[in-house]
């Protein structure tokens, strides 16, 4: 097999809630997404999604475990080094988007070309194909508070996909969106997995959306609970599984 374009092993976390009150939201978690895979973890609230997510894409230290991505121990790299390697190879669509106010969408949108110091023009470009695709090419000289909350939500994916990273992470990408809107982000998200070869580690709890994903795990109070994989089934036929595993954790 080739190597896991990300690999995490035995990841614990607590977070600390005074002096003995603390709680362990994930158990001794381990899972590996290959390249080219579109991987969604779904679970309840408050099982653990975004906890594990934050640990995965470096934005949080877990309290246990190892976490590799292509190849690199992210865990334990200098600042410097984790800075590059998330303006090379990764990209990020929040529940939050995390957009700067103080930016336009066009700036919003070319920022991790910009970190890169990609040429003006090349960037410009870039921004203007993203844009298109996600169907924001009219708000590029507008500011982010000027937006609704599903404008903002794909003005994030744009940022995320701009620099076409090796590794895509989605905390509900579609959390903000209206039933098309979300159609149109999850369409667009499986497109540049396959034709890019984009890996995608997404976080939901909404079936729909899950059903673009080539499998999914499921958590519950933080452990790993069950595992469905697409094959050769429609994704419709994928979202029924998906109803009917859903329907089964309930019970
Ligand atoms: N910063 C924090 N400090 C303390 N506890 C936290 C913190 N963040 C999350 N938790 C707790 O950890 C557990 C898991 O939270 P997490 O946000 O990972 O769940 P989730 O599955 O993403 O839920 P949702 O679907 O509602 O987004 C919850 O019990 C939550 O209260
Ligand atoms: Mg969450």
């Amino acid at each position: 097999m080739n190597q896991p374009i990300l690999q995490a092993e035995h990841i614990q976390m607590t977070y600390q809630k005074g002096s003995d009150m603390s709680q362990a939201v994930l158990k001794d978690l381990s899972l590996t997404v290959a390249p080219g895979e579109f991987l969604t973890i779904m679970g309840p609230s408050g099982s653990g999604k975004s906890t594990l997510l934050n640990i995965l894409s470096t934005l949080m230290k877990p309290t246990a475990g190892d976490v590799t991505i292509n190849g690199r121990d992210i865990l334990n790299m200098n600042d410097k080094d984790m800075a590059n390697f998330r303006n090379h190879d990764m990209g990020f669509i929040f529940q939050n988007y995390n957009l700067i106010e103080s930016l336009s969408v066009a700036e919003n949108i070319g920022l991790p070309l910009n970190l890169q110091k990609v040429p003006t023009k090349l960037t410009r470009e870039r921004v203007q194909k993203v844009s298109a695709l996600l169907n924001i090419q009219d708000l590029l000289k507008k500011y982010p508070a000027q937006l609704s909350g599903g404008q903002q939500q794909r003005v994030g994916a744009a940022r995320a996909l701009v620099h076409e990273p090796a590794l895509i992470f989605g905390d509900e990408p579609t959390g903000a969106l209206d039933s098309q809107n979300a159609r149109e982000m999850m369409q667009y998200l499986m497109q540049i997995n396959q034709e890019k070869l984009i890996s995608i580690l997404m976080v939901t709890h909404d079936a729909f959306s899950a059903s673009f994903a080539s499998r999914i795990l499921f958590l519950t109070d933080g452990e790993i609970s069950g595992e469905l994989i697409r094959g050769a089934k429609s994704r419709e036929a994928f979202y029924q599984e998906i109803l009917q595993a859903l329907g089964n954790f309930d019970e």
